[in-house]
């Protein structure tokens, strides 16, 4: 074999080599960065995707750990492989068949900061002989932004309510616990609320409450709270004035104009066709005189 067939042989090792590893590609997908609410909950989006063929999901094992430390599990399938402090706090709400690894953390702690990995690992067993097991994985990690008051909810209303008309306000808050998401409550009653839960991505959610209210005079002047209760119990409110109008009546100034000017119009169409008429009337007499007369001048000639 000489130098130049040598050279083409380990390059096409070389590149199969790297065609099998790229055939298997793996890639994991984990937001960077979330708000944790301490006390609440907080569930962290993640998934993963992998290009070499169907898997087989009872050889797939995820697990959660501190990214300066691989041993230190804050999830595992197997709890005692789980840190002491994150014991029964943790759990994989995504199925990790459907290529799903998201993870929730309940009763945040204010040092609970991360950041946190997710690893999925894939075993890949030859003639049962476990010493031949294969394992692929990839790494991807979360900060949690530590948030030790809630986000107050924000209300969106109109400036005025009317006396008597349906009158709607929105109070809405964002949160990262969609599993136990936050109770909206109203300081008034009122059987016409409806709740919204929305995604609004990169682990953000918001729940809303429409309120629809009819204004009595009484409300006016009256302060409206909406107040949110986390997960965990922890409460924050936002608090506005109602102001009350009345319907603008201009009926008392309409009806009068309206009858006067149509009476007005009545009375003009009357005179001008009473007017008309008396012409009419005096010329039939003028006509009626000329032809007496005519008579007359006759007669008095014979
Ligand atoms: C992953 O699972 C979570 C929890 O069940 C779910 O809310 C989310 O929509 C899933 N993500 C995808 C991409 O299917």
């Amino acid at each position: 074999m000489d130098n130049e067939t040598k050279f083409m042989i380990t390059c096409m090792l070389f590149a199969a080599i790297c065609s099998s590893v790229s055939s298997d590609e793996w890639k994991a997908t984990v937001v960077k960065s979330i708000d944790a609410l301490v006390t609440s909950c907080v569930v962290v989006p993640c998934s993963f995707s992998h290009t070499g063929g169907n898997l087989p999901s009872s050889r797939l094992r995820g697990i959660w750990h501190e990214k300066d430390g691989t041993k230190r599990n804050i999830y595992h399938e197997d709890p005692t492989l789980i840190k002491d402090n994150f014991k029964d706090r943790t759990k994989l709400v995504g199925r990790l068949g459907q290529n799903n690894c998201t993870l929730e953390i309940t009763g945040v702690k204010d040092h609970d900061n991360g950041p946190f990995c997710f690893r999925v690992e894939l075993v890949r067993t030859e003639n049962n002989d476990p010493t031949k097991d294969k394992f692929f994985f990839v790494e991807d990690c979360v900060e949690l932004n530590m948030l030790t008051e809630p986000l107050k909810p924000a209300v969106i209303k109109p400036k005025t309510a009317t006396l008597g008309e349906p009158y709607t306000v929105t109070c809405s808050v964002i949160h990262t616990c969609p599993t136990h998401v936050p109770k909206l409550t109203w300081n008034l009653d009122s059987t016409n609320i409806i709740v919204h839960h929305k995604d609004i991505k990169q682990g953000n959610w918001e729940t809303q409450s429409i309120l629809t209210v009819i204004p009595e005079e009484k409300d006016d002047n009256r302060e409206i709270t909406c107040t949110a209760e986390f997960n965990g119990g922890l409460k924050s409110s936002e608090t506005f004035t109602l102001h009350v109008k009345r319907i603008e009546n201009y009926n008392h100034i309409i009806i009068p104009a309206v009858v006067g000017i149509g009476t007005a119009l009545l009375f003009g169409i009357f005179c001008i066709f009473m007017a008309k008429k008396y012409k009419n009337h005096i010329a039939e007499l003028q006509n009626q005189e000329g032809t007496m007369w005519n008579r007359l001048s006759r007669l008095s000639r014979r």
